[in-house]
């Protein structure tokens, strides 16, 4: 849509994530109930449907480059096997001391993410999109403490993270996704606008 103002096309919010299989999204939102009890108005929690590993933020993108950016994405990933990834423990940035965003981990086929990461990277490249200039820090953000919130309880918050026991679960990560984020006061809403079968052209 064109900015009356400027007769410029407004940018989209974008951002290219892992998706989670619905079972590995229950078993966070599980797990982290007790820190949910505690934390009621100090920590923005991502809803079920939100949670997702970011490979990567695009931020404001032209609306115009999302179909290239898109196929890019799936090229990349059409020919890798399909990630045999498991969760792993929850941890906090910058601290469990001084936490602001809490997170869960993954195990398993991190090399193969990874790679995925970086032949990400390599097709937007091509685009002419830069890389990032850190490796890929794989988490998952299940919330975010408040602005202002009291930093007692997000300190008993982040003191609570490594009593919290995660299933022993094992899935199949199948999907990246380019995704739109629209800034609600709510919360943010994603739509997914196009996705890359990993492993589909095997
Ligand atoms: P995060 O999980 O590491 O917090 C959608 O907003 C996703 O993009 C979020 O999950 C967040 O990743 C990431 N993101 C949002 N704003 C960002 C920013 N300014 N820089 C880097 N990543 C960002």
């Amino acid at each position: 849509m064109a900015d009356p103002s400027t007769g410029l096309r407004a940018g989209v919010r974008a951002f290219i994530a892992l998706e989670l299989p619905e079972e590995a999204r229950a078993a966070l939102i599980d797990a982290r109930q007790p820190l949910e009890a505690v934390s009621e108005r100090t920590v923005r929690w991502v809803g079920p449907d939100n949670l997702h590993l970011t490979l990567k933020f695009l931020g404001n993108t032209p609306e115009e480059r999302l179909g290239a950016i898109g196929e890019a994405v799936q090229q990349a990933v059409r020919t890798v096997s399909p990630l045999a990834l498991s969760l792993g423990g929850l941890g906090a940035f910058p601290s469990a001391e001084r936490p602001r965003v809490f997170w869960a981990g993954l195990e398993g086929d991190l090399d193969g993410l990874s790679a995925v990461y970086m032949g990400i990277e390599e097709g937007l490249l091509k685009l002419g999109l830069p890389r990032e200039n850190r490796l890929l820090s794989p988490h998952i953000t299940l919330g975010r403490a408040r602005e202002g919130s009291p930093s007692g309880v997000q300190r008993r918050i982040g003191a609570m993270l490594s009593d919290i026991e995660l299933p022993a679960l094992g899935f199949s990560a199948k999907e990246v996704v380019l995704f739109r984020s629209i800034l609600r006061p709510g919360g943010p809403v994603y739509t997914p606008l196009s996705v890359g079968g990993i492993g589909h052209g095997l």
